[in-house]
């Protein structure tokens, strides 16, 4: 399945839910291209300045480390995986499927996230993560125990370096241009749901987990 929305609609938070009541495994791009940031490669280089700027990697790139662990993860013998952040233009999309259709798999579900911009800007102003457990926190809706410090695993709380007012705003910009139209991409397949992501986790958790129930228990 593949979850869209804008920045900070909650597509993390989400993700780390349905992958524990389904069995799916969590493939993020933004996750896997600070991995990439992180450990000093390359490619990791190549990207930083045009993810703290708010822009898209370039498709080409972002394929590239995206299918290649899709296809290892169905090498590994998972039967099913959830995208978050991927694809995010028609581009990408197109790529997503061409190469499912070579493993024999193809998207069964998307799930369209929406959440008005000033939301979006207020929770990832607000937002903190651990870059050792993954863990996020906000710091006045669901604050850690201790200021900066990971509830989970005691790691030290960042402030992602795009998550600023300015940058926030240039990302749900480029949402608009180059990752709204996939709505439309996926509607036309039959695959899109939306779903209001201004309610509590659990709430919006809910209509997801209803969403799955129709595309895939039937
Ligand atoms: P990426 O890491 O994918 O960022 P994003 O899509 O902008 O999404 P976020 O991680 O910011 O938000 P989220 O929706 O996961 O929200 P979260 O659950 O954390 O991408 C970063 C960059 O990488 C891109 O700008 C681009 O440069 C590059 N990139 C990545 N993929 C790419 C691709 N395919 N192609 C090209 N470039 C790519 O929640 C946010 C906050 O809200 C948290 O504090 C959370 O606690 C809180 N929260 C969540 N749900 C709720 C709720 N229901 N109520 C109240 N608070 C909530």
């Amino acid at each position: 399945m593949v979850l869209l929305g804008p920045p900070g609609a909650g597509k993390g938070t989400q993700a780390k839910r349905i992958v524990e009541s389904r069995s799916l495994v969590h493939l993020s791009s933004g996750d896997l291209l600070r991995a990439e940031r992180s450990a000093g490669t390359e490619l990791g280089k190549k990207v930083a300045s045009i993810m703290d700027s708010g822009q898209l990697v370039s498709d080409e790139l972002v394929t590239e480390v995206v299918l290649g662990r899709i296809r290892e993860e169905f090498e590994r013998g998972e039967s099913g995986l959830l995208l978050d952040g991927f694809p995010r233009t028609i581009s990408q999309a197109k790529d997503l499927d061409e190469a499912l259709a070579g493993l024999d798999e193809k998207v069964g579900k998307v799930i369209s996230l929406k959440l008005a911009d000033e939301i979006v800007v207020e929770r990832l102003v607000g937002r903190r993560s651990c870059p050792k457990c993954g863990r996020v926190y906000h710091i006045q809706a669901s604050a850690p125990k201790r200021k900066g410090v990971c509830d989970a695993c005691d790691g030290e709380l960042v402030h992602r370096s795009d998550d600023t007012e300015e940058v926030v705003r240039e990302r749900l910009d480029v949402y608009v241009r180059q990752t709204q139209p996939l709505e439309e991409y996926y509607g036309q397949a039959g695959l899109l749901s939306e779903i209001d992501a201004n309610m509590a986790i659990e709430q919006v958790s809910g209509e997801i987990e209803k969403d799955l129930d129709l595309a895939f228990d039937n």
